[in-house]
């Protein structure tokens, strides 16, 4: 991304404040005192307020605790229509969701509309690659247009909130739900957690082909204890700020409109009872005037359970003794709408009456979710077009299969090409070989929204259709799509009863295309790994493919990082596709076959061992560097090597790259300066392809210890053979500053090293100096 605009956004909302010893400090507006300043996304639209006042002003209390009430498919009923329930998700049929619309606008004393939300992830029925495989793409075009995409099936259907984009930081790929975000990295998070709302909301998310996001899940969720989902996390003030709030932030300024609160406990405080992070950050540092729901009886499970019937409904992280005081500490906290549990509408009256919830505070809240379904057009548009969302024509178009089929190609990372095994070549005979070579079910990834498994391309015949010359099968073992308690990890590639046929279709094919990864199923909610290699027997598959010496490549599908050592120590070519999604074996074709030159990047650094994690890039350095030739150093003893096996932002190409000729604009920039710094990117090889030019910065002497490097520009560019271009980046305060264990951002004075290259081990290097 060429940081252009951002010089402009910051002079504007970066208030300097007090300096101190040797550091100048500067914060972001909205920290209560400079709360004038806090940038107002949609600005305040004074008839909208009007409306909202006017119609708080006549509500009773019942009514305001109706609406901050989000109820699922299975909950909702006509009666809750009538009573004006603020909210309902998980509902999808476009009759159901006009029934109860209808309700709600002609029986219910005040008309309110209900605001319908779902879960589009990476597509309603067009499903693109999963977000960890748009993130590789490192281009927001790929996360706009699937969000726009998602957003438009969505509402055609009458559903206007999105629960997405999900942009949970992680550095634990054990954690299932890293497949759902960004990776690891706070830019590239940012980056695409703003492509998406914008891609979904565009400037105004009342039109008819528009949703409002909900930016998830606040926060810190993504670094559950060993990769635990659910599990608590405890993280220093400098590492929420700097590692996991700013792809919250950049969705917020890109203007989404909700967020959900979420299910773990950061420091001991539940995420939807948190006043901290969710209204004292959230709401009045950044500003935020839209609503936070809480996550899937998230408010319910704050509370203790009760002794010896852990079974009992939701319960747990014991912050509140029982369900009305859970919901008491969620809305006094922030949360302003409850999924799923009714404490609120149940004992609401009862909480105010007791004083323990104030009546300022759920006027508040009402007010909020009010405000985004004003802005969402409900009042003047609730009902949803039958002819329209009942028409198939309106879903999974030839258009957006065609941009389903760009961005999953987009998407894919070629890790290895000895011997320039690909592209192969669609004039000869190639063998389609693997558990995950004809399935159409698990490319879907997880979060298929209503996608279905016959929309989806497999891999056997997007080869098929992609070649001139004969395709064969071979399965060669299954993986199982079981679910606890069923699924039983022994029925992944159990047995190697299959390999002789696949081996005799590799023998009698020119070239292999060996489809592996894991089920759909091992990724997303509630499916994390204890570990990350290849499930069953599928090493040993690439083993007797690779015994039979033809040339082939492993393509990948899964939903995590994987440790692949002994995968590419076998195979001469591996491609990581992630979960493609609805084009996924096309995509596959175009890469294998070289019609698409594959130019995607690892947003997540791929370990060598699962005892490596956590292993990222952006890491904060020691007293003592890993030094394999050194005891005392901070290193394993059982690894030669200091290093990830694939590191953040690498990938191969059909061609190659030379990054060179950095240069800065100046040497020495002022705290509220800019400095340009640009690179020189060349296409050396022989074939078009895309590179991501990267850019990264060091603090390497600071009042805390600051991260060996961090992300602050990117650009994909393509280039024709022999072809170059110059990309600038644009590096500010933001870039060189950093918040630090008080909450302050600050900007210290002192020198700032430059790195750029095609990725984070990038050597080439500058330096400028930052002045008071
Ligand atoms: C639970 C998940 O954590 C969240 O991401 C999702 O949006 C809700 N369920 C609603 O389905």
């Amino acid at each position: 991304m060429r940081k252009v605009a951002k010089v402009a956004v910051v002079a504007g909302s970066l208030v300097v404040g007090c300096l101190t010893a040797g550091s100048v400090v500067a914060r972001d507006a909205g920290a209560s005192d400079e709360q004038a300043l806090a940038p107002t996304r949609h600005g305040p639209s004074r008839s909208i307020e009007q409306r909202v006042d006017r119609l708080l002003a006549r509500m009773t209390t019942q009514e305001k605790l109706q609406q901050v009430q989000l109820l699922s498919d299975g909950q909702i009923t006509d009666a809750d229509a009538k009573a004006g329930v603020g909210g309902v998700f998980s509902l999808t049929d476009p009759a159901k969701i006009d029934h109860y619309q209808r309700i709600a606008m002609t029986q219910s004393r005040l008309h309110i509309p209900i605001l319908f939300a779902y879960d589009t992830i990476h597509g309603y029925r067009t499903i693109f690659p999963v977000p960890l495989g748009a993130a590789s793409s490192f281009d927001p075009d790929v996360a706009r247009t699937d969000a726009q995409i998602g957003a438009r099936e969505s509402a055609t259907v009458g559903i206007k909130q999105i629960y997405s984009p999900m942009v949970d930081v992680s550095h634990d790929p054990r954690w299932g739900r890293i497949v759902e975000g960004n990776g690891e990295d706070p830019y590239l998070g940012s980056v695409m957690a703003a492509a998406r709302v914008k891609g979904a909301q565009g400037n105004d998310y009342s039109r008819p082909d528009r949703a409002v996001t909900s930016v998830k899940h606040f926060v810190g969720y993504g670094e559950p204890e060993g990769g635990r989902d659910y599990g608590t996390t405890d993280m220093s003030e400098q590492r929420l700020r700097n590692l996991y709030l700013p792809p919250f932030k950049a969705a917020i300024e890109a203007g989404a409109d909700t967020v959900m609160c979420s299910f773990n406990a950061i420091n001991g405080v539940p995420g939807c009872a948190n006043r901290y992070t969710e209204t004292e950050i959230l709401k009045k540092e950044w500003g935020f005037d839209g609503f936070i729901e809480s996550d899937y009886t998230a408010v319910a499970e704050t509370r203790v359970c009760p002794p010896k019937t852990p079974d009992e409904g939701s319960c747990g992280h014991g912050t509140a003794a029982d369900g009305p005081e859970a919901g008491a500490n969620a809305l006094m906290a922030g949360t302003d709408s409850e999924m799923v549990s009714t404490y609120l509408r149940d004992y609401g009256k009862q909480l105010l009456a007791d004083g323990r919830i104030s009546r300022k505070r759920l006027d508040d809240a009402v007010r909020r979710i009010l405000r985004v379904k004003f802005r969402a057009g409900l009042f003047e548009n609730p009902y949803v077009d039958q002819a329209k969302a009942t028409d198939p024509a309106s879903f999974l178009t030839p258009a957006d299969r065609r941009a389903a089929r760009t961005a999953a190609a987009r998407s894919m990372v070629l890790l290895q090409n000895k011997g320039r095994t690909l592209p192969l070549d669609p004039a000869k005979k190639t063998a389609v070989i693997g558990p995950l070579a004809d399935n159409q079910h698990d490319l879907l990834g997880a979060w298929w929204g209503r996608g279905e498994d016959a929309d989806a391309v497999s891999v056997l015949k997007g080869i098929t259709d992609g070649s001139s010359a004969t395709t064969t099968y071979a399965q060669g073992c299954a993986l199982s799509n079981e679910e606890p308690p069923d699924y039983d990890p022994a029925d992944d590639c159990p047995s190697d009863a299959g390999f002789a046929k696949a081996v005799a279709a590799a023998n009698d094919a020119d070239q292999v295309v060996l489809a592996l990864g894991e089920t759909r199923e091992m990724s997303g909610e509630a499916a994390s790994r204890s570990r990350i290699d290849l499930p069953g027997r599928q090493q040993e598959l690439i083993d007797a493919i690779a015994a039979t010496g033809k040339p082939f490549v492993v393509v990948l599908f899964n939903g995590r990082p994987l440790t692949l050592s002994e995968v590419v120590g076998s195979a001469p070519a591996v491609l990581e596709a992630w979960f493609p999604g609805v084009e996924g074996g096309n995509a596959v074709a175009d890469v294998v076959f070289g019609k698409v030159n594959p130019g995607g990047k690892l947003p997540v650094s791929f370990p060598q061992r699962l005892g490596q994690v956590p292993i990222y890039y952006n890491h904060e350095p020691t007293g003592r560097p890993c030094d394999v030739t050194q005891k005392y150093t901070s290193r394993y003893r059982d690894l030669r090597s200091c290093d990830p096996l694939f590191p953040f932002g690498f990938g191969l190409s059909y061609t190659s790259f030379t990054v060179s000729d950095l240069t800065l604009s100046k040497t020495t920039v002022s705290r509220r300066g800019s400095v340009v710094a640009s690179v020189k990117v060349t296409n050396t090889g022989s074939v078009a392809g895309d590179d991501v030019a990267q850019v990264y910065l060091r603090d390497p002497v600071a009042s805390i210890s600051q991260p060996v490097r961090r992300l602050r520009g990117f650009e994909r560019v393509t280039l024709r053979p022999g072809q170059s271009t110059t990309v600038r980046f644009t590096l500010d305060a933001s870039d060189f500053g950093f918040y630090d264990n008080r909450g302050r951002f600050v900007v210290e004075p002192g020198t700032i090293q430059v790195y750029a290259g095609d990725d984070s081990t990038a050597t080439l290097s500058r330096t400028f100096r930052v002045t008071r």
